[in-house]
């Protein structure tokens, strides 16, 4: 229990420097700022055909410029990592639906993994081991006890039901964030249940993973909890060595992504 987890903080989003590498002991998350969406002229058609299509078949048309625009970031920073044009880089999904980059290609080495919530995209990426991150839009009009007592463990409701009522809201988005990252990490998505991820929703204590059901409890695991936008919650999780993590900033412009 509790190995390896550190308390780190990621606020500051830096622009990208033209000679951007990512060396093994790193972990680098991107904010993309998804409201409004790029208006470069043909930013979104820069997808495959199967990546159209699923962006198509989306009911919310929302929901499909989100899907779009983080999948073109994605394919654009992956590319600056991977010395690849970004239509080059071949991209795959387990039967979980987490997605990778395909075996036998320059970059088969990075872990990478995709959040998004109304306005804001995060992208985390590293060579340091398997890694999720989670950002959720903080909304104010829910019963955080109620939520926590079906989908947490009984000790993280516990935790939660006791706190003032105005202090609930950020433990419950600091909670969700950090399983869910967790979760993205392992490559289980929500199938296992939020429960599957036990942490500590107190604020006031370091970021940590008491116990992961089913895990092998020697696992290391690094946090970070993001702040990348007012009213958002967000967290990355890496299984793995200690990292030194970074913020970095996309934009459609940005002359890094030019070259490509
Ligand atoms: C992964 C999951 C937690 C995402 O939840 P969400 O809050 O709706 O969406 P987020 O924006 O936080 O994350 C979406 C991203 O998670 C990633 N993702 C999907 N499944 C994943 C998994 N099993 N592990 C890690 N990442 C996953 C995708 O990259 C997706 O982004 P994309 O649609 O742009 O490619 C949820 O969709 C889930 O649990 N899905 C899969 C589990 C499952 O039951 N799979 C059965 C086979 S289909």
């Amino acid at each position: 229990m509790d190995k390896g987890e550190r308390d780190c903080l990621v606020a500051q989003w830096d622009a990208p420097s033209a000679c951007l590498t990512i060396a093994a002991d790193e972990a680098h998350v991107w904010r993309v700022m998804l409201d409004p969406p790029p208006q470069t002229p043909g930013f979104m058609q820069a997808l495959t055909q199967e990546e159209q299509a699923r962006a198509a078949a989306f009911q919310n048309a929302d929901r499909a410029t989100q899907f779009r625009v983080v999948r073109t970031a994605l394919r654009q920073i992956l590319s600056v990592y991977a010395d690849l044009p970004p239509m080059m880089l071949r991209l795959m999904h387990d039967r979980m639906g987490r997605p990778a980059m395909a075996p036998g290609q320059p970059g088969d080495d990075l872990h990478f993994s995709v959040a998004h919530s109304k306005a804001i995209g995060l992208i985390a990426v590293t060579r340091a081991g398997p890694i999720g991150v989670d950002v959720e839009f903080m909304r104010a009009d829910r019963d955080f006890s109620a939520i926590a007592r079906r989908f947490f463990s009984p000790a993280e409701s516990n935790i939660l039901s006791s706190m003032p009522a105005d202090a609930q809201r950020t433990a419950f988005y600091r909670c969700w964030t950090v399983k869910e990252a967790c979760l993205k990490a392992m490559g289980w998505g929500l199938a296992e249940g939020l429960a599957a991820v036990e942490t500590d929703p107190d604020p006031g204590a370091p970021l940590r993973v008491i116990r992961v059901r089913a895990a092998d409890a020697t696992m290391s695991w690094q946090l970070a909890a993001l702040q990348p936008a007012w009213e958002y919650a967000a967290a990355a999780a890496l299984q793995g060595p200690r990292v030194q993590w970074r913020g970095l900033a996309w934009g459609p412009e940005e002359p890094l992504f030019q070259a490509y």
